[in-house]
């Protein structure tokens, strides 16, 4: 590189306009025809087309950008022109070039632009990274964890991570991966909201965030193997409490997203209509009137978008699949609350109802559009009597759990906490399909690799 070049972020040509600047990253496509050239060079931070004039450039700067290959490193330099296409909008800029670095030419590169399967891209992942659309959501994605640490930490949660080697099953012993522990077996985490009830009674209001595991048998475009969440829990709180805490943070993700990656919404094609009225207070429904909602339909014979079948119909005291969940959010037009679930469909730590122990105090946000359940929390059973029961009926060691009970033995009070998977949540506000594109190296029931 010479002295005198301007090594400059793409994000941040709008304020280089008429100036020479210098643009270091990869040819992500090329095309052209007779005196022109035109280089798509992408640098992490944005996408620019570079224009390359033969005559206007030496002969080998013209010969060197007609010869590069698809996703060759190079440096560009040349000046910054307002795209009159796109003026003012990230990307909106051109650079009308005076010189072409080619740094590593690259082989043969795989991904074209064209259509792809899904399977060759996932064994490509590392490359399809590259691809705009996968920029785009793991930028949102970013943002999205960064506006959860955001309203937390302005809101009086003090972040207090959890272990992710534990000694025992939270959310049920059919979900969990299995490691040596020096010869005693131990589980990746589930949840770590076991530790984090411990942990209000020194903090008030506490989250984890990190990494949490589930050897989930199921192929299903909701169901990662490995997916990151975070999960408050406050003291203090009951059902309508953590509702409250819910529909305030889910809605500022939305718009933060919104207002700081409208880029990003606009290069995954994203309809952000329904988006826009994410605001507090969001619906509630009662889970009693929820299997009314679907069977009134299932008389009917209704039909769920992304559904061929008709609507199933549900049974008081099951769990909702896919299809009921997908119907259910399309009764409202922001993301619903479903809460009182039968209390044997839920985890054994769940608040039962007063007087009608049949339902727990829980609850789980559904998201509009068919993403499902993407928050899923409860007032937490405070009375340490009722708890050691409900342990025993879930078959679950009370030796393991001894430190659990204790948390009701020394100043019990009402409780209550969520977990949001930010892959789910990710997918929604993206409008993706499936949430394996909403993290970088997704874990599925049939990829480990790359
Ligand atoms: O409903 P879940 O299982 O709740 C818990 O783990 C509680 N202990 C959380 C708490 O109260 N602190 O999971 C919570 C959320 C779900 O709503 C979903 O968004 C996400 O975690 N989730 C998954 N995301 C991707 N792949 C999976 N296999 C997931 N399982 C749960
Ligand atoms: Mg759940």
């Amino acid at each position: 590189m010479q002295r005198d070049e301007q090594v400059v972020p793409i994000r941040t040509l709008v304020d280089f306009v008429d100036q020479e600047v210098t643009l270091r990253g990869w040819l992500q496509a090329k095309t052209g025809k007779g005196k022109l050239v035109f280089l798509q060079v992408r640098d992490g931070s944005g996408l620019c087309q570079a224009v390359v004039l033969r005559g206007k450039v030496s002969e080998a700067t013209f010969e060197a950008a007609k010869a590069a290959t698809q996703e060759s490193s190079l440096l560009v330099s040349g000046v910054v022109k307002a795209d009159p296409r796109a003026p003012g909008l990230p990307g909106g800029y051109e650079l009308d070039v005076r010189a072409v670095t080619l740094l590593n030419e690259a082989a043969p590169y795989p991904i074209q632009p064209k259509e792809h399967g899904v399977e060759f891209l996932m064994q490509n992942r590392h490359l399809w990274l590259r691809s705009s659309r996968q920029w785009a959501a793991l930028r949102v994605r970013a943002r999205v964890v960064r506006a959860i640490r955001d309203w937390l930490d302005t809101q009086g949660f003090l972040n207090v991570d959890t272990p992710i080697l534990t000694p025992a099953a939270a959310e049920g012993t059919t979900t969990l991966f299995t490691i040596d522990y020096h010869g005693e077996p131990a589980y990746l985490a589930q949840t770590g909201q076991l530790y984090n009830e411990a942990n209000i009674f020194a903090f008030g209001k506490v989250y984890c965030f990190g990494p949490t595991f589930r050897a989930e048998k199921s192929k299903t475009r909701r169901h990662l193997q490995e997916f990151w969440m975070v999960e408050p829990e406050i003291a203090f709180c009951d059902l309508d409490g953590l509702m409250e805490i819910e529909e305030q943070l889910v809605s500022y993700l939305v718009q933060r997203c919104l207002e700081e990656c409208a880029h990003e919404l606009a290069v995954l094609e994203r309809d952000t209509t329904a988006l826009q009225r994410v605001s507090p207070p969001f619906p509630r429904l009662h889970y009693d009137d929820a299997v009314a909602k679907i069977n009134a339909a299932v008389e009917r014979h209704e039909t769920v978008p992304g559904y061929p079948d008709l609507l199933p119909p549900i049974r008081w005291g099951d769990d909702f699949g896919s299809p009921h969940e997908t119907f259910l959010a399309a009764q409202f037009d922001k993301p619903v609350f479903v809460h009182h679930y039968p209390t044997q469909v839920k985890a054994f730590y769940m608040e039962p109802e007063v007087g009608r122990p049949e339902v727990c105090r829980s609850v789980d946000l559904l998201a509009p559009e068919g993403y499902g359940e993407i928050t899923g929390g409860s007032e937490r059973m405070s009375d340490a009597s009722q708890l050691v029961a409900a342990l025993e009926r879930h078959h679950l060691p009370l030796e393991t759990y001894s430190w659990y009970v204790d948390l009701r033995r020394y100043g019990s009070v009402v409780h209550s906490g969520f977990g949001m998977g930010v892959e789910r949540t990710v997918a929604w506000i993206c409008g993706l399909e499936h949430v394996r594109e909403t993290t970088a190296f997704p874990r599925l029931l049939n990829v480990l690799r790359p």
